[in-house]
């Protein structure tokens, strides 16, 4: 290992063949991506099998938001993520690895039983009126049916939207309506660390009361907890896999037809459903999981996260099975039964690839390293992080403690919306900064825009991020909002995507995401929108108001902090503070839960009544002596009573 200024230039134990080995190779091979950016992505393709070849590589028209890539080609991502992988003679490898919630539950299942539970549950939806185009909701904890699932969905080319298991009911009922889903999977109860009856059905059960889309219920027996069934709509996943066939022939789809939707925040009160297509999806997700994590024939590779977000769909289940990985997928929790699970079952399953986000490593380092210390680590090779800025301390940690400073860190910064990793050190040679997502993947072109859209060239820089030009990861389209997708992303800058991003870009070329400039939180690397939040605590019945922003949290990252005005004549009391994070649990879930509530007897608005958010902000922060130009309030004494009374 050499530092120097702090920048890590780890041993990395596979250097030798790696991927791509050296800094000359990275940027030869970017160049050419750039330059050569459509002989790129079509020489990029043919990492995966096509039933027949694409008529051009891409479309794109920003001004438009109409984005394409591979069109006329056909393909099915079930086919390959399994199929083509045993008919290369490797159907007895371990596909996935399934480790239980309980320490003493785990399963595995090679490539041919993949083969064999996909084809039969895709005969499941086919028998159940499923076809090619329907959408199916999934709402599920983190056991094997929910990849199974997926797979079957691409199959039959029905189109998965996946909701996060610990969304409420409500959340659930509002996004199986807004893509008319016709059916939903989902488990009788679920297991999470201490909790052994999270009731999955009975959620189910209160969202499909108002879904008029929902013919089927299909329900995996997970805990064998009793749970209603009601006749002719509701089905057992076990029984109904007793009663197909085990062979279903994949669907060839057409490249750009649409593979899944995922609901993810914005700044309004509505979640969007972020829509991906098939074959520039398949190319990105595969590709990056390739190269970034350098995956070798053999490799035990674990991310930690839930496939209820996108990091669990392309590095989960996508990425790693179209590159014939053996990948883990874990029910449970970090602190559960101790702080020591995650490398306990490092030192089980022999996993030389990890892949985390800061929040979990923030909570763990704070328990000391002897839980990290008293398991073997030594199969570890790689380690990642995604979903937030990682901070120094927490960088340094992960380095010293788990990897014993012989592995590289890939702190990977993306989106729901690219598909996939877009700015990232590569293990082999990247140097490393803590804090730093390093340099661009091949054929991204990150730029750093001035609020007035002008590209800051030359280096240091510091503004927007934006990227020029597309890759075949991106997002198509919000789900049945296409003006809605033009005006987020491309409206605000011309010819640019536009991230939500705050980012520097220091002397040697290196991007430092500063966070989000939109109302977007990152709560323990969840997406939320302050815009939901709020509504759902206006949802209170004593709340005439509320104004919600983030706020440094140790372990979160952000917490959520809620200035709450009441109805008047209405006296603040533990109960209502107590009612309004029911409401907030009942209509989005418990991870949207307030840290911080504060009643105030007004907001700071403008004289035209606007919310002056950035004066919350910055009570929210702390930051007392940088609350700026008070003096365009309509009431300016306002904030003097936020700032007494600040939690
Ligand atoms: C943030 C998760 C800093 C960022 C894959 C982005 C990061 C948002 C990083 C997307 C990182 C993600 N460093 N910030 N390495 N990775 N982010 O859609 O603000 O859940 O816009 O996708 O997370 O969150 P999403």
């Amino acid at each position: 290992m050499v530092i120097l200024n702090n920048v890590f230039q780890p041993s990395y134990r596979d250097a030798d063949k790696a991927h791509i080995g050296s800094m000359d190779q990275y940027h030869k091979l970017y160049e050419q991506s750039i330059q050569d950016n459509e002989g790129f992505w079509a020489e990029q393709a043919e990492r995966l099998h096509w039933y027949k070849k694409w008529d051009t590589i891409k479309e794109v028209d920003y001004t438009k938001a109409a984005i394409k890539w591979y069109e006329g080609g056909q393909l099915n991502v079930s086919y390959n993520c399994i199929d083509r992988h045993i008919e290369a003679g490797h159907g007895d490898q371990t596909a996935l690895i399934w480790e239980g919630n309980n320490p003493d539950e785990d399963r595995s299942l090679t490539y041919n039983d993949l083969l064999s539970e996909v084809s039969k549950f895709a005969n499941v939806l086919k028998a159940h009126g499923v076809r090619k185009g329907d959408r199916v909701c999934i709402y599920m904890q983190m056991i094997p049916e929910l990849a199974i699932a997926m797979l079957a969905c691409t199959r039959i080319g029905a189109v998965h939207s996946i909701v996060f298991g610990a969304f409420s009911s409500d959340a659930l009922r509002d996004r199986i309506n807004d893509s008319s889903c016709k059916v939903l999977i989902t488990q009788d109860t679920g297991v999470r660390g201490t909790k052994q009856d999270i009731p999955m059905k009975v959620h189910g059960d209160h969202a499909v009361a108002k879904t008029p889309s929902i013919e089927h219920i299909i329900v995996v027996k997970r805990t064998g907890a009793d749970v209603e069934m009601q006749n002719g709509r509701d089905l057992w996943w076990h029984e109904e896999m007793e009663k197909v066939d085990s062979n279903c022939d994949p669907e060839h789809m057409g490249a750009e037809d649409p593979l899944f939707i995922l609901y993810t925040s914005g700044s309004t009160g509505q979640p969007k459903g972020v829509m991906h297509t098939t074959g520039g999806y398949l190319v990105y997700a595969s590709m990056t999981h390739h190269y970034v994590f350098d995956y070798q024939p053999g490799d035990i590779y674990w991310c930690t996260a839930d496939i209820g977000w996108v990091t669990g769909h392309s590095y989960i289940v996508y990425g790693p099975l179209s590159n014939r990985a053996t990948t883990i997928m874990f029910e449970g929790v970090p602190n559960y039964p101790d702080f020591g699970r995650f490398w306990q079952v490092c030192e089980k399953h022999k996993v030389n690839i990890f892949y985390t986000a800061p929040t979990a490593l923030r909570a763990l380092m704070r328990e000391g390293d002897d839980f990290v210390t008293k398991h073997d680590r030594s199969s570890i090779k790689l380690l990642g992080t995604v979903g937030e800025p990682i901070k120094e301390p927490e960088w340094t940690w992960y380095y010293n403690v788990v990897g014993e400073q012989n592995c590289p860190i890939v702190d990977t910064w993306w989106q729901t919306e690219t598909g996939g990793i877009l700015i990232t050190p590569l293990p082999a040679c990247t140097p490393l900064k803590p804090g730093s997502a390093t340099y661009p993947f091949f054929g991204i072109q990150p730029v750093i825009l001035t609020p007035e859209g002008e590209e800051i060239d030359g280096n240091p820089a510091e503004g927007l991020l934006a990227i020029k030009d597309s890759w075949p990861g991106q997002m198509r389209t919000i789900y049945g909002d296409h003006k809605r997708f033009f005006d987020t992303y491309f409206a605000m800058f011309r010819n640019y995507y536009f991230t939500g991003d705050g980012a520097k870009r220091d002397e040697d070329g290196c991007y430092w995401i500063t966070g989000r400039v939109d109302d977007v939180l990152n709560v323990s690397g969840h997406r939320l929108g302050t815009a939901e939040v709020e509504g759902a605590i206006g949802a209170h019945e004593a709340v005439a108001e509320a104004a919600v922003v983030g706020f440094p949290h140790d372990i979160k990252g952000q917490g959520i902090y809620a200035f709450v005005t009441l109805m008047a004549g209405v006296e603040a009391n533990d109960d209502i503070l107590g009612g309004i994070k029911q409401k907030v649990r009942d209509l989005i879930g418990p991870h949207a839960t307030p840290d911080k509530i504060q009643f105030a007897p007004a907001l700071p608005k403008t004289r035209s009544g606007k919310i002056m958010r950035r004066i919350l902000r910055k009570i929210g922060e702390n930051e007392l002596d940088s609350l700026g130009d008070t003096s365009t309030l309509a009431e300016p004494a306002v904030v003097d009573d936020l700032v007494k009374n600040r939690k």
